[in-house]
C-alpha cells in the first residue's frame, strides 16, 4: 500500500508561514516524502533536509524528490542524533521541523520487515536494518520479567504477565504470525473481541522497544527545539498515547517561563519560555480523513513556535 500522509493541510498551514522567506525545513521522519513534497511545493524558497533511519525509505524518497534537485539533502540517521546531524549541515537557519512518528504503510506491509501481525515474516521490526537488536532478541531471549515490563509499559497491555509467560513457554517463537497466535491465545477469550486485533498492543510494544522509539523522541525533540531559529516552528504527529505524552510534556516544558513562587520579588529559578504552543489541544483528523485512511485514526498533532527572545514568567 502507498503511504498516505496524515493531516497534510494542518502540517502545511503550520509550517509554511515560517518558511516563506526560505531557510531549512527538516523532515526528521522523511518516510516516502509525502509531507516533505507538499511543504516544498508550498514554500518554494525553502530547502529540505530529510532524515530517515530506514535506507529503503530514503531510497524511495530519492526518486520522489528528484524534481526538487538542488533543494534537497538526505541523511540516513536517527533523529535522536540531531545535534550532530545539524552540525554537519552548517548554519542555514532552521525554520521548520516535522516529526511524523512511527512506521509507514510500506514498512508495515512488507512482511519481511516483521512489523505486521497479519502476514508471516521474521521477528525483526528494525527500522534501521544494521542495528543489532531485533524483535527476535526481545521475544526469544529477554527474561520473562523484562518481557512483561516491555509489553505492559509500551503496549499498555493489561495481560502482559500472561502473554510474557506464554511466549517464554513457547520458545523458540519463529515468526510474526506464530507470535500473534500465542498472544491471542494468552488473552482471556471474552476480551479478545474488544480493542482491535488482540496482538496489536504487543506488536506496538515490541516495536517501541526494538527501535527505542520513546528514547529517540525524548532526545530528538528537545534538540530540534533548541536548534530552531526564532519564529521557526516544530510539528509532531504521534500515533499512540506514549508518544503524544512525550510531545506534550516536551512542548509544555519549553513553553514554561519562571517557576518561582508568585511572592518571590525577583526570579531565582532562571527558567525561560523558549516556545509558544500553537495547539492548545492536539489537532486530530476529520471523520472523512479517517474513513479514507484508517492509519490516521489515532493521529494527534501538536505544534510550537520558537520565541524571538527567551521569556521569563511573571516574576522575571
Ligand atoms: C510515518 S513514517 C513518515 C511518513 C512521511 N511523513 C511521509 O509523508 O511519507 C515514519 C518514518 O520515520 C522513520 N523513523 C522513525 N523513527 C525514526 C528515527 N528515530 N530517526 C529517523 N527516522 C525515523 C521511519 O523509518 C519511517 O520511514
Amino acid at each position: 500500500m502507498e503511504h498516505e500522509p496524515v493531516l497534510t493541510d494542518r502540517v502545511v498551514e503550520l509550517l509554511v508561514p515560517a518558511l516563506h522567506g526560505g531557510g531549512l525545513f527538516l523532515d526528521a521522519t522523511l518516510g516516502r516524502a509525502g509531507h516533505a513534497r507538499l511543504v516544498l511545493d508550498a514554500a518554494p524558497a525553502a530547502q529540505l533536509v530529510g532524515i530517515d533511519r530506514d535506507p529503503a525509505s530514503l531510497e524511495e524518497s530519492r526518486t520522489h524528490l528528484a524534481p526538487y534537485e538542488g533543494r534537497v539533502r538526505l541523511v540516513r540517521d536517527g533523529f535522536e542524533n540531531l545535534p550532530a546531524i545539524l552540525e554537519r549541515l552548517g548554519d542555514a537557519p532552521l525554520r521548520g521541523v516535522l516529526f511524523d512518528l512511527g512506521v509507514s504503510s510500506p514498512q508495515l506491509d512488507e512482511a519481511s520487515r516483521g512489523f505486521g501481525y497479519r502476514s508471516t515474516g521474521p521477528l525483526d521490526m528494525r527500522m534501521n536494518p544494521s542495528q543489532s537488536l531485533s524483535a527476535n532478541d526481545v521475544v526469544n531471549h529477554y527474561g520473562e520479567r523484562d518481557l512483561e515490563r516491555v509489553i505492559s509499559r509500551y503496549g499498555e497491555e493489561r495481560f502482559a504477565r500472561r502473554i510474557a509467560r506464554a511466549l517464554v513457554d513457547a520458545r523458540p517463537v519463529g515468526s510474526t504470525t506464530e507470535l500473534a497466535d500465542i498472544v491471542k491465545n494468552a488473552i482471556p477469550a471474552a476480551t479478545r473481541r474488544t480493542g482491535g486485533h488482540p496482538a496489536r498492543r504487543t506488536f506496538q510494544a515490541l516495536r517501541i522497544e526494538v527501535n527505542d522509539e520513546l528514547g529517540a523522541l525524548e532526545r530528538g525533540l528537545p534538540a530540534a527545539i533548541d536548534a530552531l531559529d526564532s519564529g521557526g516552528r516544530a510539528v509532531v504527529i504521534s500515533y499512540h498515547s506514549l508518544e503524544d505524552r512525550v510531545a506534550k510534556r516536551t512542548f509544555a516544558e519549553a513553553a514554561k517561563g519562571c517557576v518561582c513562587p508568585p511572592d518571590f520579588p525577583i526570579c531565582t529559578c532562571g527558567a525561560h519560555a523558549v516556545v509558544r504552543v500553537l495547539t492548545r489541544r492536539p489537532l486530530v483528523p476529520t471523520a472523512e480523513e479517517t474513513e479514507r485512511n484508517p492509519r490516521a485514526r489515532s493521529a494527534k498533532l501538536r505544534a510550537v513556535e520558537k520565541l524571538a527572545e527567551p521569556v521569563g514568567g511573571d516574576a522575571a
